[in-house]
Parts: C-alpha cells; structure tokens; sequence
C-alpha cells in the first residue's frame, strides 16, 4: 500500500499587508480538509501570509482530486473571506480563474511524494515565506551530502553511497540527475546558482524519494512581479535517510537568501516557531518553519513544531545581527539583489528620464 503526502500552499491574502495569513482563513481551511472524503488525514498551518495544507492519501502524486480539492479551499476562501474582508491581495496566488485538472503552473506551489510506508515514516515539512525556491538549495546539499552536517553518510551503512540530486534549470525547464559523493562539484557548480537551478528532488542510491521540493517561478508564470515562490520542501527522515537532527542542522546557521522587501533583498533565512512565522521587519527577514511527525497508514500522528526549541535560539540571534548588518547597505547591492534578479524595478523609466543627461 502506498502513501502519498502532498503539501499545496498558497498567498490568498495577506492581514496585515504581506505579514500573516488570517486565523480565519487557517480554521476554514481545516474544517473543509476534515470533512473531505478524498485525503486519509491534513494538517493546515501558515508562514507567514502563506496558507500551508499538508494532506496524506493513497492517490499518488499530480492526482486530480487532491489537486482539485487544494484548488478549492484557495478560490473558496479568497471569495468568502479575503475579498469580503479585504486582506491585502486577495487571491494573489491563483493566476488562473479555471481549474484543468493540475495546480502546476496556476500559481499555488506544491510538493508532493508517494512513498511505500517502511515500519515507521518520520516526515518533515518545511515552509518559507519571502523567498524562492533554491532557498533549499544550501540545506539539502548540506543535508545529504556533506558529512561535516550529516555523520551518518560516514558512519551509517545505509547512507554510505550517498544520494542522487534532481536539479531543475529554472530557465529552460529541463532536469538532470547528478549523485553524490561521486558528482558533488558539478552539484555545487550548479545549485550554487539558486535563483536558477534548484534542487527539485533527492532519492537514495536505491531510487527511493528521500526529498521534494516545490519549483514553481511565480515571476515566470504570471509574466510580472506576484511575489517570490515562498517555497515548500518535505524531507524524509531516520533509517537510511538522515536523522531529525541531521535535517534540521543546516537552519542553525542563518544562511543568506534572496527576497525579503519586495522580492528584491538578501536577507538572512530566519527559522521561527509557527507562533512567529510572521514576516515583520522590512517584510521579513525571510523566515522558514518546520513541522514534523510520523506518517502512520497515511495518518498525521504526533505534529510537532521543529523550530519552537532554545537550540535555534541562537540562530535567530545571529539572524538579527545578520539582518541589521544587511539593512545598513540601504539600496545597495548586495544587500539589493542584482538588476536581473530583482523582482521589479524602476531603471527603464529612470534610464528613459535620464537619457538626454548622458554625455
Ligand atoms: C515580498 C512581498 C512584500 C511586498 C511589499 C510591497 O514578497 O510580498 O515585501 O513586495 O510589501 O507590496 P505592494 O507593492 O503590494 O505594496
Ligand atoms: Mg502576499
Ligand atoms: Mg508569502
């Protein structure tokens, strides 16, 4: 039997501003996922003012139904909630106005598994909010292939072959498959680039998901500034894959990533509680959550809050120092990212203005 988790998230407002995600819109959202007939069991949370489902059920990956049903609650809550009350772009993420079958390319961001339940599944979901999809990058690298993070790809047999990496080139599309130790500067060469190649997906030697992550380009796909992806990434953990602790060690250290203010900032990836997966200073900085818990006959048993514990205390510290460090650049790269990753920018016009002045 096998078993699927599927996490589709999406921005269908934000109160205040781009900050949080409406307790409104979180209840509603749990109470239509509870009664639906179609997942075995859900979990609904936010990052900031994204609204997380997290879903368990036995019909694969790309199904229809779970698909549709995500699709659902986000059109359904945007018109009876956050247009009504109108919470800061209400909708934003749903670019298109009919359902074809796939939440791909319609603004949502999803990530999804199937899996056969080994003797006990330890699952880890982490969400972000104003950041893009290679924020994972630096992680999962760290995670399942560098043994100064993860020492059981030295001492575990089972993890001693390494992993094979899925990273997607954002730009044209395509994927290729590179494994780890054998490949790992080529890895680096590429995933090193994070707004343009970005680890999609993570199986072991043995060809068994171990990670997925959601790749969506909001920018590509709406064709203008709709925010950064806000990405999602599930993780399997213990027996042959890393252990808890070993997928949450890379969040100790506050590593840099672009979005933050207006999709357009470096800023240091912050790991929050739930309590605090709310984007405040300079609309951030970029904050990540982890939730945690065991998949049982495609049940959600024992959800935990991964980052509500003193040991990332210190990285939050480090974070605040990092973001005010950050700040004091102004409008300066690289605290502002480069021309060409920026997710708008007023140069066209200011160049048309300043045309005739160039001598
Ligand atoms: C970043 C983000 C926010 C907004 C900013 C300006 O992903 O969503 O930082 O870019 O608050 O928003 P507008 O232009 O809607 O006032
Ligand atoms: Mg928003
Ligand atoms: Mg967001």
């Amino acid at each position: 039997m096998k078993t699927s988790v599927s996490v589709i998230k999406a921005d269908i407002g934000g109160c205040p501003g781009h900050s949080t995600c409406n307790q409104k819109l979180i209840d509603n959202a749990k109470k239509i996922l509870k009664k639906s007939r179609v997942i075995n069991d859900s979990y609904v949370t936010h990052c900031g003012d994204d609204l997380e489902l997290i879903m368990t059920h036995g019909k694969g990956v790309n199904n229809k139904e779970i698909h549709k049903l995500a699709w659902n609650v986000f059109e359904g809550l945007t018109d009876k909630i956050s247009k009504k009350e109108k919470y800061y772009g209400a909708g934003q993420d749903l670019l298109k106005s009919a359902f074809s079958g796939n939440v791909k390319g319609m603004g949502p961001g999803v990530a999804e598994m199937e899996f056969e339940e080994r003797k006990s599944d330890p699952v880890l979901v982490f969400m972000a909010d104003k950041t893009e999809s290679g924020a994972w990058n630096l992680p999962l690298y760290k995670i399942f292939a560098d043994p100064f993070n993860t020492a059981g790809l030295v001492i575990d047999p089972h993890m001693h072959d390494g992993f094979i990496f899925e990273v997607l080139d954002a730009r044209t599309g395509k994927t290729v498959n590179l494994t780890s130790p054998e490949e790992i500067y080529d890895l680096l060469a590429l995933i090193g680039s994070p707004s343009r190649y970005i680890i999609k997906a993570v199986y072991s030697k043995k060809k068994d998901i171990a990670s997925v992550t959601s790749t969506q380009k909001l920018s590509q796909m709406a064709g203008r500034y709709v925010g950064k992806d806000d990405p999602v990434m599930v993780c399997r953990a213990q027996s042959g894959f890393p252990a808890v602790g070993e997928v949450l060690e890379p969040f100790a250290f506050p590593f840099l990533v672009s979005g933050w203010m207006r999709g357009s900032h470096n800023g240091p990836f912050t790991p929050v509680s739930q309590g605090n997966a709310r984007c405040t200073r300079f609309d951030g900085p970029p904050r990540v959550i982890g939730v945690g818990f065991q998949v049982t006959n495609r049940k959600i048993i024992g959800h935990q809050d991964l980052f509500d514990d003193p040991a990332f205390d210190l990285a939050r510290q480090k974070s605040g120092e990092t973001a005010d460090y950050m700040r004091r650049h102004g409008p300066f790269q690289p605290h502002r990212l480069p021309d060409d990753e920026m997710e708008y920018t007023t140069m066209p016009a200011v160049m048309k203005k300043l045309r005739g002045k160039f001598k």
